[in-house]
């Protein structure tokens, strides 16, 4: 579904991607897991066009969307779950839910939103409040939702269980798995190496720009480099 080869990124003059592989079959978990700073983001950002290439090749679904604008690769339909909340502050949870369902009918709205109702009912309880006055988690849990409004085929989700309480970690995981169940493709960024290669079908390990390992997720948990590194054994 998405296969992403030797790709190079620069700020100015620091290399944060040196050559990025990656390939994600339609159905799969993939996840991309590595320290901070490691790329991660860069990776997602750079699948959506949303920073400049120095090299490399993206392809989405057999066509060549390398440097193609952001909005033409979210209508190849990729939605995007991007690090660190960024939901629409001064817009309902609703509002935010009918901004990420840009090209549903209604009646597909309504299907739709009752879909991520049931993934989250929190989001339901709370669909009048501000997003702004949601709680931390509650609004990782929207800008997931709002991802998935769009039925999109391919979800980017960056970092998702981030600063959650351990029960809510346990929550978004099971939607993830539900949401791939239901047809959805994943490539799931975390810190939380051990849930992620739980769930994940293939991971790849991330170091300054690099890939240092890649896997099946379960061979990937007893890996004892990784294991050393990201599982604090
Ligand atoms: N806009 C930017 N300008 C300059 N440097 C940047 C910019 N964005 C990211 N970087 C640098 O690129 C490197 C990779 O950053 P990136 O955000 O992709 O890491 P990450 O793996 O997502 O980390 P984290 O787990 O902390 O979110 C880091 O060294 C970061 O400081
Ligand atoms: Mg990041």
């Amino acid at each position: 579904m998405l296969e992403v080869d030797d790709l190079h990124v620069y700020y100015g003059g620091i290399h944060a991607l040196k050559g990025i592989h990656l390939s994600v079959d339609e159905g799969r978990i993939v996840t991309l897991i590595g320290a901070n700073g490691a790329g991660k983001t860069t990776v997602i950002r750079a699948i959506v066009g949303l920073v400049k290439l120095n090299g490399g090749s993206i392809v989405f679904r057999g066509k060549d969307i390398t440097r193609h604008p952001t909005h033409q690769i979210i209508r190849q339909g990729i939605a995007v779950s991007p690090e660190g909340r960024h939901v629409f502050q001064n817009l309902s949870v609703l509002e935010n839910l009918e901004l990420g369902a840009y090209k549903l009918s209604t009646a597909e709205f309504r299907e739709q939103l009752e879909w991520v109702y049931s993934l989250f009912p929190r989001l339901e309880e709370r669909k009048i409040q501000v997003a702004g006055t949601l709680s931390g988690g509650e609004q990782q849990m929207l800008a997931f939702g709002r991802a998935l409004m769009s039925r999109p085929r391919l979800v980017l989700l960056d970092e998702p269980s981030l600063g959650l309480a351990p029960l809510v970690v346990e929550e978004v995981f099971r939607a993830i798995e539900q949401v791939n169940r239901q047809g959805a493709t994943i490539l799931l960024i975390e810190q939380n190496a051990m849930a992620a290669l739980t769930i994940a079908h293939y991971g790849y390990v991330l170091e300054t720009g690099k890939v240092a390992l890649e896997g099946p997720g379960a061979e990937l948990l007893k890996d004892e480099r990784v294991r050393n590194a990201y599982l604090g054994d």
